[in-house]
């Protein structure tokens, strides 16, 4: 098992990766749990595969769970869950210092997050990540948050987990496609500010999806290490490098909103194309060389990603995902601040750059060959 602190002033946590940590729930809580009622939050996939097994668990162990088991998707993470997860909790009268499970993705642990960080104006809450995703990204760091009419993630708070118990065994029962997502955002690491590991990623990352558990672990831990080292420099994103981890996150969401924020285009896969994306308009703009831009291209191509925007059939020119571009939350004194990079492993961000310019770029990728 690997263990990765993140060393946030004042409230520090741990994150566990490894096998089995889930069947061995009760223990790896450390007493965090209390013995009456322990809340637990889930989608029902989640729940159907390894509701069992923590059932099991906690009640071996003195524990009686309570379950809230939530609809797939990222409709859940709304105000009416929000408010009737809220009152749920209420009503099992958790306390400041008790702990609630989040078990699932980022939507269950989005949800359930925020949903603590304003329960009896915060209580604690234990990450245990059930997709690569949330498990090299969204479990770790403290964003949370539901999405409204007006967007994604516009309404929630920065507050940390206790504890992230990343348990390799679940990824078992992840749907491949969902698997093959979360890739993204561990090559992402790689991008930012790690050349080393973007070329670990080109020699590994085909067979760690594939299934090879040491390499699952050494991905899982390296991107926890990476997003942990970034977030204990900048938890509240002021200083600009937190902002790093939003690399392809600009081009992505244009692309998700376009496609309705659908099973058409997940979060991971819209990630892995705006990474393209935006080293295809660095080496447009000459700030990267064209090869290595071409590198990142054949890499997200080669393990099955969306590596080009013609293959999403989106019927609009590059106008209509610029304005999806300016509803991004990310707006700055009314520029668009994007992440760019000089090369592999160098992301930097650009608050320079011309909307005009990048709709002349993505109207030549609608149709590039
Ligand atoms: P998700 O939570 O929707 O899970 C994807 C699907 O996989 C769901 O259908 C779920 O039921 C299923 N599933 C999850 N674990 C499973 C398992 N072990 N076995 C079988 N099925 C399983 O999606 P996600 O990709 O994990 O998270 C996406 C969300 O995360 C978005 O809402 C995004 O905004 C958010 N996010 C947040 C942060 C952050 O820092 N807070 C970072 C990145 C993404
Ligand atoms: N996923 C981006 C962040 O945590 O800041």
């Amino acid at each position: 098992m690997a263990v990765i602190p993140v060393d946030i002033a004042g409230r520090p946590y741990e994150v566990r990766v490894g096998n089995g940590l889930l069947s061995d729930l009760a223990a790896q809580c450390q007493g965090r749990l209390r013995k009456r009622a322990v809340p637990i939050v889930t989608d029902s996939n989640v729940h159907a595969a390894w509701g069992e097994a923590i059932e099991r668990n906690l009640r071996d162990a003195g524990h009686e769970p309570q379950w809230r088991i939530l609809p797939p998707g990222e409709k859940t993470k709304s105000w009416d869950e929000l408010a009737a997860t809220v009152n749920w909790l209420l009503s099992l009268e958790v306390e400041r210092g008790d702990h609630v499970i989040a078990l699932g993705g980022g939507v269950i642990g989005d949800l359930t997050g925020f949903c603590a960080s304003v329960l009896k104006r915060g209580c604690h809450f234990v990450q245990v990540p059930t997709t690569l995703l949330a498990q090299v990204d969204s479990s770790v760091g403290g964003k949370t948050a539901i999405n409204t009419p007006a967007g994604k993630n516009l309404v929630g708070a920065f507050h940390q987990p206790s504890l992230v118990l990343a348990d390799l065994s679940v990824l078992e029962t992840l749907p491949e496609r969902e698997l093959r997502a979360g890739y993204a955002e561990v090559v992402k690491y790689g991008l930012i500010d790690d050349a080393a590991f973007f070329d670990w990623c080109r020699t590994y990352g085909a067979a760690m999806l594939a299934g090879d558990g040491s390499l699952r672990e050494q991905a899982v831990a390296h991107s926890v290490a990476a997003k942990a080292r970034i977030v204990a420099e900048d938890e509240f994103e002021t200083t600009g490098r937190r902002a790093l981890l939003n690399l392809g996150h600009t081009f992505g969401h244009a692309l998700e909103a376009q496609t309705g924020f659908s099973d058409r285009l997940l979060h991971g896969e819209a990630v892995a194309l705006g990474m393209v994306l935006a080293a295809r308009y660095s080496a447009h703009r000459g700030l990267m060389a064209q090869a290595e831009a071409d590198q990142v291209t054949q890499h997200i191509a080669a393990v099955g990603l969306p590596a080009r925007l013609t293959t999403l059939g989106l019927n609009c020119d590059a106008s209509v995902l610029v304005r999806h571009m300016l509803h991004d939350k990310k707006m700055d004194a009314g520029t668009l601040p994007f992440l760019l990079m000089t090369g592999i492993g160098q992301t930097y961000l650009d608050k320079q750059v011309s909307l005009d310019d990048v709709a002349a770029f993505l109207d030549a990728e609608l149709v590039a060959a």
